[in-house]
C-alpha cells in the first residue's frame, strides 16, 4: 500500500483522467474528515457545500441569510440555491481537472444536474464512496465534533481529541463547536438525510459508480481502503 498520508502521492491516478469524486453518507459519517486527506492525496480541490453555506452565512450575503434559517433547523437548502452556488465554484480554474465533493449531491435533483456538470468538464468518470456507518454512533460523533476556526481540522473530543482542550494542535487556533450539532437539531438532520439523500445510494448503485466504504473503523483505515479504491480506478 503506497503512504496515504502523501500529498499528491496520488495525483497522476485521477487528474490526469479527470475525476469527480463524491463522498455520500450520512451527517457525521466521516465525508469531511476523509475529503481533506483524499484532496490533499490527489492534488484536488475539496468542495464541501455545508462549508460554502456557512462561508456565506459568516459574510452576510444574501445567500447566506436565505440559507441560516434552514441549516439551524437542520433542513436541506433548496437545489436551486444549491445548484448555483456549485455551478460558480466549479467554473474556477482548479476544479478543470475534478474535484472532491463533500456533502453534495444530497438530492436526485441534485445528481442529476451533477451529471451535467461532469459531462460539461470532460471528465473521465466519477466514484462515489458511500460511507457506511452505524446509525447509534453517528450523534457520538457529531455531538463531539470540534472544528479549527482557522484551517478547519476537524477534532472529537471522544475520538480524536486536541492536545490542548479547545484549541488546534496544528496552529493553535480556536476549536468550535457547530450550531447544528446539538441533538435536537441531529434529528432533523439524520431524518432529512433519509427521506432526500439515502435514495442516492441506489441512484448511483444502478449506474455503477458506488463503492461502498466501512466508515465504522478508525479514520487512518478508512482513509487506506478509500486510497485503496482510489488507486485502482484507472481500472474502472
Ligand atoms: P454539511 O456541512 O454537509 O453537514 P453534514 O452532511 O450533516 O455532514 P457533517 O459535516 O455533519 O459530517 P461529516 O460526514 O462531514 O463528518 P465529519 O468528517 O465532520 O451540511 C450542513 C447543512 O448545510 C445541511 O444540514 C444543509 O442544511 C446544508 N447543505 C449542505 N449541502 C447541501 C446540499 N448539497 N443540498 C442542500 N442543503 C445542503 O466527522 C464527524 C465527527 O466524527 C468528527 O468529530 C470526526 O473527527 C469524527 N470521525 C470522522 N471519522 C471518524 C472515524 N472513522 N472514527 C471515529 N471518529 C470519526
Amino acid at each position: 500500500m503506497a503512504d496515504v498520508t502523501a500529498d499528491g502521492g496520488g495525483a497522476d491516478v485521477l487528474r490526469g483522467q479527470g475525476c469527480a469524486v463524491i463522498l455520500l453518507g450520512p451527517p457525521g459519517a466521516g465525508k469531511g474528515t476523509q475529503a481533506q486527506r483524499i484532496a490533499q492525496r490527489y492534488l484536488l480541490p475539496h468542495l464541501s457545500t455545508g462549508d460554502m453555506f456557512r462561508d456565506h452565512i459568516q459574510r452576510g450575503t444574501d445567500l447566506g441569510r436565505k440559507a441560516k434559517p434552514l441549516m439551524e433547523r437542520g433542513e436541506l437548502v433548496p437545489d436551486a440555491i444549491v445548484l448555483g452556488m456549485v455551478e460558480d465554484r466549479i467554473s474556477q480554474p482548479d476544479c478543470e481537472r475534478g474535484f472532491v465533493f463533500d456533502g453534495f449531491p444530497r438530492t436526485i435533483q441534485q445528481a442529476d444536474d451533477l451529471e451535467g456538470i461532469c459531462k460539461r468538464h470532460k471528465l473521465g468518470f466519477t466514484i462515489v464512496l458511500y460511507l457506511v456507518v452505524n446509525p447509534e454512533l453517528l450523534v457520538r460523533r457529531l455531538t463531539g465534533r470540534r472544528i479549527c476556526k482557522a484551517s478547519g481540522h476537524i477534532y472529537n473530543v471522544y475520538e480524536r481529541p486536541p492536545k490542548r482542550e479547545g484549541f488546534c494542535d496544528l496552529d493553535g487556533s480556536e476549536l468550535i463547536h457547530r450550531a447544528d450539532d446539538s441533538e435536537a437539531v441531529i434529528g432533523e438532520r439524520l431524518s432529512a438525510y433519509d427521506r432526500q439523500t439515502q435514495p442516492l445510494v441506489e441512484y448511483y448503485k444502478l449506474r455503477g459508480l458506488l463503492s461502498s466504504v466501512d466508515a465504522m473503523a478508525e479514520a487512518d483505515t478508512v482513509t487506506k481502503s478509500i486510497v485503496g479504491i482510489l488507486d485502482g480506478a484507472k481500472a474502472f
